[in-house]
C-alpha cells in the first residue's frame, strides 16, 4: 500500500530559496537524528534533552514523538507490523521536509524494523544519524513509566515492542547510547560531541 502511487500529473515546483541557503543562515547542517529503542528507553527523554541544548546554542530544532505524532498525522495507524511501517515511513517523509526546511530534526520511534529504519535511512540519505538508545528489557519493565510492560505482561496490550513484537536492534548506528549506564547530561553530551565530530555546526 505504502508504495501505490496514485498521483498522475504532478510535476515537482522547484524553490528559490534552498536547504543550503537556509542552512547558512542557521549556522548549521540541518540532520535527522533518529533515535530507536524500547518503550521506556529513554528515546524522548534524550531527544528533548538534545534538543535543549541545540536550542540553547541557537539552533533550529524541532522533536517527532512517536507518542505525540500517533494523536495527529498518524492516528489511524496501529501496531501491526504493516502499521509502524507505514508510522516509520511518514517519519522519515516527514524527518526530510524538516532537513529541507534547515531544521535538525529529533525523531523519537521505537522503530523496531531494520527494514523500515534503512528506508528512512535512504529517504535522508547522508544526513540520517541513527542512534540506538540502548536499555535492557528489564530496566525498561522496572521503568515502566507507562505502566504499559505490565499490562503487556497480563496479555492486555497485544503485540507489545519486547513481550509479544519483536525489536530488531541497530546493526550500523552511527551512535549508541546505553541509558542503563550513562547519565542523561552524558548521554545528551555525547549526541552533541558526536554532531561536533561531525561538522554539523558551522562556523560563521
Ligand atoms: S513504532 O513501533 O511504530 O515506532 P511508536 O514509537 O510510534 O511505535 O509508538 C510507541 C508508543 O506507543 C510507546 O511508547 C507506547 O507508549 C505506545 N504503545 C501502545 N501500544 C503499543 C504496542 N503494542 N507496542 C509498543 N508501544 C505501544
Amino acid at each position: 500500500m505504502a508504495d501505490e502511487v496514485k498521483a498522475t500529473n504532478i510535476t515537482w515546483h522547484h524553490a528559490d530559496v534552498v536547504r543550503a541557503d537556509r542552512e547558512k543562515q542557521n549556522g548549521h547542517k540541518a540532520v535527522v537524528l533518529w533515535f530507536t529503542g524500547l518503550s521506556g528507553s529513554g528515546k524522548s527523554t534524550l531527544a528533548h534533552a538534545v534538543e535543549n541544548a541545540l536550542f540553547d546554542r541557537g539552533c533550529r530544532t524541532y522533536v517527532l514523538d512517536g507518542d505525540n505524532i500517533r494523536h495527529g498525522l498518524n492516528k489511524n495507524l496501529g501496531f501491526s507490523p504493516a502499521d509502524r511501517e507505514e508510522n516509520i515511513r511518514r517519519i522519515g517523509e516527514v524527518s526530510k521536509l524538516f532537513c529541507d526546511a534547515g531544521v535538525i530534526a529529533l525523531t523519537a520511534f521505537i522503530s523496531p524494523y531494520r527494514a523500515d529504519r534503512d528506508k528512512a535511512r535512504e529517504i535522508s540519505a547522508d544526513s540520517f544519524i541513527e542512534i540506538y538508545v540502548k536499555c535492557a528489557l528489564d530496566v525498561c519493565e522496572q521503568r515502566d513509566p507507562k505502566g504499559l510492560y505490565v499490562k503487556a505482561r497480563a496479555g492486555l496490550i497485544p503485540e507489545f515492542t519486547g513481550i509479544s513484537a519483536p525489536y530488531e536492534e541497530p546493526e550500523n548506528a552511527e551512535l549508541v547510547i546505553d541509558t542503563g549506564v550513562d547519565s542523561l547530561e552524558e548521554s545528551a553530551a555525547k549526541v552533541l560531541a558526536y554532531l561536533e565530530g561531525r561538522g554539523v555546526f558551522l562556523s560563521a
